[in-house]
């Protein structure tokens, strides 16, 4: 076979020759101490360098509490059991979500509410009211709700419009099938370190901390907003008698005076008051474990939508000094749906056995 190959000590000037047989002398010179400085690198990168890189980056760096890996988890093993559910002839868990007006932010929860029901194979039923529904008529949806012996759970998204009693709405609910856990039953055994279900943010927390296998017993969990919904039943959950749990909790508010100086003791923070990076920096020491429970939507022109989610931590400061963070988006606003499904599945195989 003919190549047409240029042979490799061609030259075309006198002496060329030489600098050339110099030239590679040379060059196999660096190539040998290159081969010999891989060899040296390769050994002490498979026995200590990588083992020691890895050390430092556990003790030193900062950890993602990843809300999409930690929710899938908890949806996948969802799936598998309700696909035995329906090999078994069982029950299909069956969640129905009221919805009233057209607030842009609950549209989209609900909307992953119940798309997160299909993921995993559960019934729903999304029912629509307008803006401008009477008590009576939304106290009647709930009541049909609660007799129809298909529906599971039953969850009213809120807030709801101002017509509406709110308290009222939610002690209407059944407590067996009270999967968001606001009714004062529900509550109440809750605070008794009762089997109840648990609301579905403070519940997505603990099962984030639990898959981390994050440390609470005695430490001290600083809690900033007091609701219903977040604050308060977290600040029960993190100082029961369990794990995650244990904790030395204290729950701050728009009214504590001393707010940096209390954050600034914390091992724990649940950042849970609405307002868009309030948690700096120096507000945070070295270390701190730090749950952003903030989804608030800010005006962006930059996106598409016209709006950016923010939570209530700077995270691009506060980051640098914690030990563990959630992200916002993808962090705790994926473990509450997550939560849900898990309360919807309990409260259709409690009340469904076989
Ligand atoms: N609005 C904001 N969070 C929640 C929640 O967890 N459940 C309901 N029903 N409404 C909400």
């Amino acid at each position: 076979m003919h190549m047409n190959v240029e042979p490799a000590n061609f030259c075309r000037k006198p002496g060329e020759q030489n600098k050339i047989r110099k030239k590679s002398r040379h060059e196999l010179h660096e190539y040998t101490r290159k081969a010999k400085l891989h060899r040296v690198f390769h050994k002490i990168n498979s026995c200590y360098l990588v083992k020691f890189v890895a050390a430092m980056l556990y003790f030193c760096g900062m950890q993602i509490l990843d809300g999409k890996t930690v929710s899938q988890a908890v949806k996948d093993a969802l799936k598998t059991k309700v696909s035995i559910l329906k090999e078994e002839g069982k029950k299909t868990p069956h969640l129905a979500a009221v919805l009233i007006g057209n607030n842009g932010a609950s549209e989209t929860y609900v909307a992953s509410k119940v798309k997160s029901c299909e993921e995993v194979g559960f019934k729903s039923t999304l029912i629509r009211l307008d803006e401008n529904i009477s008590e009576d008529i939304l106290v009647k949806t709930i009541e049909q709700l609660n007799n129809d012996a298909d529906v599971d759970g039953i969850l009213v998204q809120l807030p709801l419009p101002k017509q509406v009693s709110e308290e009222k709405v939610i002690s209407l609910i059944h407590p067996d099938k009270d999967v968001d856990g606001f009714h004062p039953m529900s509550i109440g055994k809750m605070v008794q370190g009762l089997p109840t279900f648990i609301p579905a943010t403070p519940y997505g927390i603990l099962l984030m901390l639990e898959h981390y296998k994050i440390v609470t017993a005695g430490k001290h969990a600083v809690v900033i907003g007091r609701s219903n919904i977040v604050g308060r039943p977290i600040s029960i959950l993190l100082n029961r008698n369990a794990y995650p749990g244990n904790c030395t909790v204290t729950v701050c508010h728009s009214h504590t005076p001393n707010l940096k100086e209390l954050c600034l003791q914390a091992d724990i923070i649940v950042a849970a008051l609405g307002k868009p990076e309030f948690l700096k920096a120096d507000m945070v020491k070295e270390g701190t474990v730090v749950i952003d429970v903030g989804i608030t939507r800010v005006p962006d022109t930059s996106k598409k939508s016209g709006f950016a989610i923010k939570g209530d931590v700077d995270f691009a400061q506060v980051s640098h000094k914690c030990s563990y963070i959630t992200p916002v988006p993808g962090g705790v606003g994926l473990m509450t749906i997550a939560a849900l499904l898990m309360n919807t599945y309990n409260a259709c195989t409690h009340k469904h056995p076989n």
